[in-house]
C-alpha cells in the first residue's frame, strides 16, 4: 500500500490555504505518496469525513482564496460539541481523532492553521499522532516564524482600501478611519498604514491618547492639509482601557469577536474637533480573494517543506520562515503565546521618523 499524508485546514481562512494544499499534494504524489484531505478542519478528522486529493482534484487551485477542504475555528477535538439529550455537550474526542488517522493509514498529518489549530496539533502530537504544522494567519502573530502566509494579501487589500479612502478624505476635507483586523497584534495596521500613507496608526502594542491624535490632525490642518487618514487595529482599546467587542462566543478558542474601535474613534474625533470623521471597518475582505504573488510563493514553499519533512519521517514540527529560508521548529513553540509588534522595532521607528502619529 502507498504511504499516506493527511492534510487539514483549521481556524479562520486565509489567502494561500489552497496553495499549501496544492503544494503538499503535488510534491507528495510525485514521490508516490497518497494524500487524504480531512473536511472542515478537526471536525472532519473526528467524524472521518475526507477526500482523496488526486492530481485533478487540486488542479487550478493556486490562485483561489479560501480552502477547498473547508475550515472552522470552533471544533476542538479535546472539547468537541456533541448533541445529546440535554442539548450540546462538550466531550474529549481526541482519541477518535488519533484513531481515525490510524484507520486511514496516515503516516503524518499536515495541519495548516493559526495559534488555536496548531496548539491542537501539538496536543494531538503529545498523544502520539505524527503531525507537522504550517503557520497560517492574516494576523502574522505566530511565534517562531518571521511571517505567516495570508498576511501579505491582507496588507495588500488594506493598502488598496487606504488608497481609496484618500480620495474621499481629500475631496471632502474629512478624517477617514480604517479599522483593520489582527486581534492583539498590530502587524496588518502598521504595515498597511505605512504602505498606504496613513497619518495616524494605532496598534494594540502602543497605548494611545486622544489628545495626541487630535494634535496630529490639527498639525496637518495648520500645514494646509485639510484631511487625515487614520488606521486603527481592532485590538486597540478605547480611552477607558476596554476592548471594543462585537460579540462574545464562550465556546470558541477566541472568546470575543473584536470590532468597533474605528467608529468609536471617529465619534471622539468629530466631537472634539468638529471635523467630519468617518470610519470604515474592512472586516473579512482582508481574508478574502486571491492570494498575492508573495503569499502564493510562501504558501507553496511551506507546503513543499512540510510534505518533504513528513515523507522523511519527521514530525512534531512546524515549518517556518527564518530570514529568506524555510526551516522548521518544534511544534510546541507555537503554543507559547502570540508574536506582537515590538514597540521599539525598526518598523515602528520608520513610522515615527515619517512623523506618523502612533498615539503616544
Ligand atoms: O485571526 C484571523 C482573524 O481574521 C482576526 O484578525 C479576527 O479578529 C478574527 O479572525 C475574526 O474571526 P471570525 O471570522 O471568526 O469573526
Amino acid at each position: 500500500m502507498n504511504k499516506r499524508l493527511g492534510v487539514l485546514t483549521g481556524g479562520g481562512d486565509a489567502p494561500g490555504l489552497n496553495a499549501v494544499i496544492r503544494a503538499v499534494t503535488r510534491s507528495a504524489l510525485r514521490q508516490g505518496w497518497e494524500v487524504i484531505g480531512f473536511l472542515d478542519g478537526y471536525a472532519g478528522l473526528i467524524e472521518n469525513r475526507n477526500v482523496i486529493l488526486t492530481s485533478n482534484y487540486i488542479s487550478g487551485l493556486l490562485h483561489r482564496g479560501g480552502t477547498i477542504l473547508g475550515s472552522n475555528n470552533r471544533d476542538n477535538p479535546f472539547h468537541f460539541p456533541v448533541p445529546s439529550e440535554h442539548g450540546i455537550e462538550y466531550r474529549d474526542m481526541s482519541d477518535q481523532a488519533v484513531a481515525n488517522l490510524k484507520s486511514n493509514n496516515i503516516d503524518c498529518l499536515i495541519a495548516i492553521g493559526g495559534d488555536g489549530s496548531l496548539a491542537i496539533a501539538h496536543e494531538l502530537a503529545q498523544k502520539g499522532a505524527r503531525v507537522i504544522g504550517v503557520p497560517k494567519t492574516i494576523d502574522n502573530d505566530l511565534p517562531a516564524t518571521d511571517q505567516t502566509f495570508g498576511f501579505d494579501t491582507a496588507v495588500t487589500t488594506a493598502t488598496d482600501a487606504l488608497d481609496k479612502l484618500h480620495t474621499t478624505a481629500e475631496s471632502h476635507h474629512r478624517v477617514m478611519i480604517l479599522e483593520l483586523m489582527g486581534r492583539d497584534a498590530g502587524w496588518i495596521a502598521l504595515v498597511s498604514g505605512i504602505a498606504g500613507g496613513a497619518d495616524i496608526i494605532l496598534i494594540p502594542e502602543i497605548p494611545w491618547q486622544l489628545d495626541n491624535v487630535i494634535a496630529k490632525i490639527k498639525e496637518r490642518q495648520n500645514e494646509g492639509k485639510h484631511f487625515s487618514i487614520a488606521v486603527v487595529a481592532e485590538g486597540v482599546k478605547d480611552p477607558t482601557g476596554k476592548f471594543v467587542v462585537r460579540q462574545h462566543i464562550p465556546t470558541a478558542h477566541t472568546k470575543i469577536r473584536l470590532g468597533g474601535i474605528g467608529p468609536v474613534l471617529a465619534q471622539l474625533i468629530e466631537e472634539t474637533t468638529s471635523i467630519e470623521c468617518r470610519a470604515t471597518v474592512l472586516g473579512h475582505l482582508q481574508r478574502g480573494g486571491s492570494p498575492s504573488a508573495s503569499d502564493r510563493v510562501l504558501a507553496t514553499r511551506y507546503g513543499v517543506k512540510a510534505a518533504q519533512l513528513a515523507m522523511d519521517g519527521q514530525h512534531g514540527l512546524m515549518v517556518c520562515l527564518k530570514g529568506q529560508d524555510i526551516e522548521s521548529v518544534p511544534l510546541d513553540l507555537v503554543a507559547r503565546g502570540t508574536r506582537t509588534v515590538p514597540p521599539d522595532s525598526q518598523l515602528v521607528q520608520t513610522a515615527r521618523a515619517l512623523g506618523i502619529c502612533l498615539g503616544d
